[in-house]
């Protein structure tokens, strides 16, 4: 696996992990299918795939549920787990209650990093921030994010810390939606914030291209692993694609390790354009 600097830290984390969304369920709980999840999870970690992605909104909690039932075979230090909270709970209360459900669905006493999972209006800013570095202080989280939050929200959101940095800003980026490359990315990248790129195969259609199955045959590489290989050949890009089926666990887990060329990262971007 190949390693990337979290945000402006001293933090290494991997370039590809796993995301954890439809696992435990789609919006409401469904156990039907906890087996394969947690199975999924962990060959993930076993794969090198140790930053895991899930939220308070995925299948209710449940998705929190399986990824704390698959960590604790692991070592909690090896791992970088994820959470989100979700608009409905960013008044500062509301956020202190939501990180603790989350550790105890979790079953860790930490989360690596927090993240407001979409901005809302509604709520000042200010005082989801403020929640949010009280976590930081009390050792419940170590680093806080935002998803989904635009330029100026992401400014606003920097100018409201007092104590702590916005180390990642989780968007939807792959070769078929490039909307970030405007202002987001740059913006992104000059200020040290990490990219968590969501949907990086845009939800398993790259993997079925023709144009980066035939580029992966020049590397041995299949379609997925040019894509996200394609991502996080940017600088300050990490891509948290998700995967429950083993085989294409172990394709993602290959994405990293290698790179391609500067002439086909081109002639890739130029296709998509
Ligand atoms: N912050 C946000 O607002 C937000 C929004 C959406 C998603 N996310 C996060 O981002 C993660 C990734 O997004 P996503 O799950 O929606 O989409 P995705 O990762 O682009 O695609 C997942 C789909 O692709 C398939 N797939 C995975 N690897 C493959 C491979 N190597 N070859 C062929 N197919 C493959 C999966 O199938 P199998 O499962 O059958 O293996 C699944 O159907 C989510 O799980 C979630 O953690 C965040």
């Amino acid at each position: 696996m190949d390693f990337k600097k979290l945000g402006n830290t001293a933090v290494e984390i991997p370039a590809v992990g796993i995301g954890t969304w439809e696992m435990g369920g789609g919006s409401s709980p469904d156990t039907s299918t906890d087996a394969e999840g947690i199975r999924a999870i962990r060959r993930a970690i076993e794969l090198g795939m140790t930053l895991i992605d899930t939220a308070e909104k995925y299948a209710d909690g449940h998705a929190e549920e399986l990824v704390g039932e698959a960590i604790q075979s692991f070592p909690r230090e090896q791992l970088f787990i994820v959470s989100k909270v979700w608009p409905d709970h960013l008044q500062y209360d509301e956020v202190i209650k939501a990180a603790e459900r989350s550790l105890k669905r979790l079953r860790t006493d930490r989360l690596d990093l927090y993240l407001i999972h979409h901005p809302n209006p509604d709520v000042p800013l200010k005082e989801t921030v403020a929640a949010m570095e009280k976590l930081v202080e009390r050792g419940m989280v170590r680093f806080i994010g935002v998803s989904n939050f635009d330029v100026a929200q992401m400014e606003e959101a920097r100018s409201c810390l007092t104590r702590n940095e916005i180390v990642v800003n989780q968007l939807p980026f792959s070769l078929l939606d490039r909307e970030i490359e405007k202002e987001k990315l740059p913006y992104c990248l000059k200020n040290q914030i990490t990219v968590m790129a969501y949907w990086p195969l845009s939800r398993g259609r790259l993997a079925r291209d023709k144009f980066l199955e035939e580029t992966g045959k020049k590397y041995g590489k299949t379609a997925a692993q040019v894509a996200l290989n394609w991502l996080t050949a940017r600088e300050n890009v990490i891509a948290i694609p998700k995967a429950v089926n083993m085989e294409h666990l172990e394709q993602n887990a290959g994405a990293a390790g290698w790179r391609l060329s500067g002439e086909d990262i081109q002639s890739i971007s130029d296709h998509f354009r």
